[in-house]
C-alpha cells in the first residue's frame, strides 16, 4: 500500500502470542489485556533500549472492547481494562516516541467475540483516526471470504480518507489460504501495507519450523510483492517467551530478517533474559531485516534438512544475507561447505563475508572459495555478504 508508511518491515510489541485473550485482571493483573499492560510494554521498549533501534510500534489485540458499541455505534475500549480510554493511552504512548496499533475485524465479531466492523467499517477507520491511532490490524473472523475482496479494499479507502496515516495490517490472504485458495498478493499488497498469509505462530518450534516452510514453498510467489509499503507476515517474534531453545531463537531472528517480516515482539520485556535481549536488539538481524530495498528473502536450496536461504540487499547481486538451516533435530552439528556463487554471488574480485550475529569477518571470499559452517541442531548459520568496488 503506497500510503508512505512501512516503507521498511515495521517493528514493535503485539500482545497476541503472550498475553493472548487474558481478562482476569483481578487474579492475574500484571498479564491481562489493560492499559496497564500497553503503557508498562511501552515504557520497557524505551529503558530496555528497544525503541532507539526501530522497535516503536506498541500494538493492542483482541479483547480489548466492550461487548457492545455505544448508543451513536462507536466502539468502546472496555471501562474497567481501560478507564481512561484508547485516545489516553495513545497519547501516553505518543509522549514515549512510540506508535499505538489497534485491533479489530472485518466479520461481524472478533474472533475473540467482540464487536466486528462489518457495517461499521467507515465509522472505526473516522474512530482510530480520532484515538491518534497509527496501526490498524483487521482480522477476518465471522466473515465470508468473498466478501473480503471488497471489503478489506473498503476498509483501506476509508483509513486514508481520515487522513491520518496508519499502517494497515490485513489478515485477508490468511483467511484466503486457510480456505484452500491461492491470494491475490499483487491486489492484497495495493491495498494493505502488511498481512498475515499463514496460521497463527504458538510458542513452540514446530510452529517456526511450519512458517518456515510456507514461506519456502512461496505458493502463489507472494515473496515477489514485498518491498516498501508491502510485507509478508510470517506473525510475531516468540523470542523471549518459553518455546524456543537459544538455536531456536537464533533461527527465528535469522530467518524474519531474511524474510524481511515485520519484527512484532509479543514476549514480556521486563522479563527476558541477558541473550535473549542481545539477539532482539542483533544490529546484524536488524540491518538486515531493514535494508531500505526490502526484498524477501527466499528459500534456493532445500536438500532433506538442509535448507539455504537468502535475501539480496542489493538489486544487482553485489550482496545479501544468508542462512543455512539444519532442522534435523538430533544428532550433533553439521558440517557445511558452500561456495558463495551458490548464493547466486558471482563478482570476481570477492565479497567481505561477515557472520551475521557476532559481525565476525570471516574474509574475503570470491565465488568459489568455501564458507565453512558448523551448524547445531535446530540452528542455523546466518552470514552477510558484501561486495565492495
Ligand atoms: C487470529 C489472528 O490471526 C491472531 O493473530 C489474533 O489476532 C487472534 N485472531 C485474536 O483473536
Amino acid at each position: 500500500l503506497d500510503n508512505g508508511l512501512a516503507l521498511t518491515p515495521p517493528m514493535g510489541w503485539l500482545s497476541w502470542q503472550r498475553y493472548r485473550c487474558n481478562i482476569d485482571c483481578f487474579n492475574d493483573p500484571d498479564n491481562c489485556i489493560s492499559e496497564k499492560l500497553y503503557m508498562r510494554m511501552a515504557q520497557l521498549l524505551v529503558s530496555e533500549g528497544y525503541s532507539k533501534l526501530g522497535y516503536t510500534y506498541v500494538n493492542i489485540d483482541d479483547c480489548w472492547m466492550e461487548m457492545e458499541r455505544d448508543p451513536n455505534g462507536t466502539l468502546v475500549a472496555d471501562r474497567k481494562r481501560f478507564p481512561h480510554g484508547i485516545k489516553w493511552l495513545a497519547d501516553y504512548v505518543h509522549s514515549l516516541g512510540l506508535k499505538l496499533g489497534i485491533y479489530e475485524d472485518f466479520g461481524t465479531f472478533t474472533c475473540g467475540g467482540y464487536p466486528g466492523s462489518m457495517f461499521y467499517l467507515q465509522k472505526d477507520a473516522e474512530t482510530f483516526a480520532s484515538w491518534g491511532i497509527d496501526m490498524v490490524k483487521l482480522d477476518g473472523c465471522y466473515a465470508d471470504i468473498s466478501d473480503m475482496d471488497f471489503g478489506y479494499p473498503a476498509m483501506s479507502f476509508f483509513l486514508n480518507q481520515t487522513g491520518r496515516p496508519m499502517l494497515y495490517s490485513c489478515s485477508w490472504p490468511a483467511y484466503v489460504v486457510f480456505n484452500g485458495q491461492v491470494p491475490d498478493y499483487k491486489k492484497i499488497a495495493s491495498y494493505c501495507n502488511i498481512w498475515r498469509n499463514y496460521a497463527d505462530i504458538q510458542d513452540s518450534w514446530d510452529s517456526v519450523k511450519d512458517i518456515i516452510q510456507f514461506y519456502g514453498n512461496d505458493t502463489g510467489s507472494f515473496s515477489l510483492v514485498a518491498g516498501p509499503g508491502n510485507f509478508n507476515d510470517p506473525d510475531m517474534i516468540i523470542v523471549g517467551d518459553y518455546g524456543l531453545s537459544y538455536d531456536q531463537q537464533q533461527v527465528q531472528m535469522a530467518m524474519w530478517a531474511i524474510m524481511a517480516a515485520p519484527l512484532l515482539m509479543s514476549i514480556d520485556l521486563g522479563n527476558v533474559k541477558p541473550e535473549t535481549k542481545r539477539l532482539l536488539q542483533n544490529d546484524g538481524v536488524i540491518r538486515v531485516n531493514q535494508e531500505f530495498h526490502g526484498i524477501q528473502g527466499r528459500r534456493i536450496i532445500k536438500d532433506n534438512t538442509f535448507e539455504v536461504w537468502f535475501k539480496p540487499m542489493s538489486v544487482d547481486a553485489k550482496g545479501g544475507a544468508f542462512a543455512f538451516l539444519n532442522l534435523n533435530d538430533a544428532g550433533g552439528p553439521i558440517q557445511v561447505q558452500m561456495p558463495l556463487s551458490k548464493l547466486g554471488l558471482m563478482e570476481g574480485e570477492g565479497y567481505n563475508v561477515t557472520e551475521g550475529f557476532t559481525g565476525k569477518f570471516i574474509g574475503t571470499l570470491k565465488p568459489h572459495d568455501l564458507i565453512n559452517a558448523s551448524i547445531n541442531p535446530t540452528g542455523v548459520w546466518f552470514g552477510i555478504a558484501y561486495f565492495d568496488c
